[in-house]
Formats: C-alpha cells, structure tokens, sequence
C-alpha cells in the first residue's frame, strides 16, 4: 500500500516529503479552504513538492463545468488527478476527462456499486471514506475490502485510495485490506511512526555508548 498525504498545507507536506515515504497528495475542497490561499497556487506549490499523483477537486456539480474545471486543473501540473464526486455528473466527466487522457479520483464512496461504476467510467483512483463511515456505526474497512475483492475478481486496475483515514489502526487495517493506496493526514502520520519502545531503545543505546 502507497502513502499519500492528505492536506492542502504546504508546511506539513514539505515535512511529510522529507521522510521519503510519500508518493502522493489528495487535497478537497474543505482542506484548501482550511488554508485561506489562492487554489491554483496552492495546488502549484503542491506539485513543486511532491512529485506523485495530486488531487484537485472540482468545485462544479454540472458535468459540462466539471470538465471545463478539470481541464483547467490539468493544465497547472502533469501529475494533476481531477477529482469527481460519485454522482451521474461525475462519472460523466470522469468518462470525458479520462477519454482525454486526464486521470481521476471519484470521490465520496460509501458503497462499493459507487466504486464498480467509477472505475467503469474509467476512474484512475476511487477514494472509499472510511471514517466517515465509521462516524455512522459502519465498517468503513470492510468496505474497502469488498472494493479490493470485486476488482481482483474482475480485473479492474483501478486504484483503491481508502480515504477519510483518523488513526494509524485505520492505516494498518486498509494495507490489510488490500487498500493501494492510503491518503492520511499529517498528524496521523506522525502517530504512525511513533512508539515509545523506539525513544526508549534510542536513548538506552546513546547512555551506553556514552559510558564507553
Ligand atoms: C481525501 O481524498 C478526502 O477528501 C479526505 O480524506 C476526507 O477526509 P475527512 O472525512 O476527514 O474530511
């Protein structure tokens, strides 16, 4: 399973490249309005930073201006991903984006018809939430599961991006899953890679060496 990060701030995706773990960015309306910043230059800054696929989502809910947005979007960077929402609109535009070469990311999946229909429309990604999910008493991971399952069976190359990740337990259990990618905000991150038997152990080998 591929790391993405999912933030539209510049500062915690400077940070999160400098590990070297992280292959791409998803960023949503809600993140870049987070931001207070001009879309395009974000998204530009972005692509300066990351080199991996970057999603943009289209703000449009026509599917005529969701391709006239996404092929604006494309034209900032070659690794832009136009993201879609899940709606007949959407697959529209995914079907006409994708037909032009352009890649997407149907987002807003909660079902995993959502998930066999975007990729038949011809979805690069499709973005399970599965926390938002899991907010409504529903195994957002079995859902990604079931996603991974009908793909396999039927050959679908779409990528699986489970999205709307809380904690590090989400993280481990979408890889279980058979998530190919996994899109998670900075401070979930950081918790991932955390563990106090690693600081213990650092500092136990730094005393010893220093008694030498
Ligand atoms: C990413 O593609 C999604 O937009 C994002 O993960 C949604 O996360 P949220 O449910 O925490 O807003």
């Amino acid at each position: 399973m591929k790391l993405f990060i999912d933030t539209a701030n510049v500062e915690e995706i400077k940070k999160a490249a400098k590990m070297g773990c992280i292959a791409g960015v998803t960023t949503n309306p809600s993140l870049i309005a987070k931001e207070g910043r001009d879309f395009k230059q974000v998204v530009e800054e972005i692509c300066s930073i990351v080199d991996g696929p970057i999603s943009a989502e289209v703000i449009s809910l026509k599917a005529e201006e969701m391709i006239a947005e996404g092929l604006e979007l494309a034209k900032i960077h070659k690794n832009i991903v136009i993201k879609l929402p899940i709606t007949a609109d959407g697959l529209q535009a995914c079907r006409a984006l994708t037909d032009k070469g352009i890649k997407t990311n149907i987002t807003l999946i909660f079902s995993s018809n959502q998930a066999l229909m975007a990729a038949r429309a011809g979805a690069t990604f499709v973005s399970p939430f599965l926390g938002r999910l899991d907010d409504i008493g529903v195994n957002g991971i079995e859902l990604v599961e079931e996603i991974a399952d009908i793909f396999a069976i039927h050959g679908i190359n779409t990528e699986i991006i489970a999205a709307s990740v809380r904690n590090p337990f989400h993280a481990k259990e979408a890889a279980k899953a058979g998530a190919d990618i996994a899109t998670i905000p900075y401070k979930v991150l950081t918790k991932m890679l955390e563990h106090p038997l690693t600081d213990a152990g650092i500092e136990k080998f730094l005393s010893d060496w220093n008694k030498k």
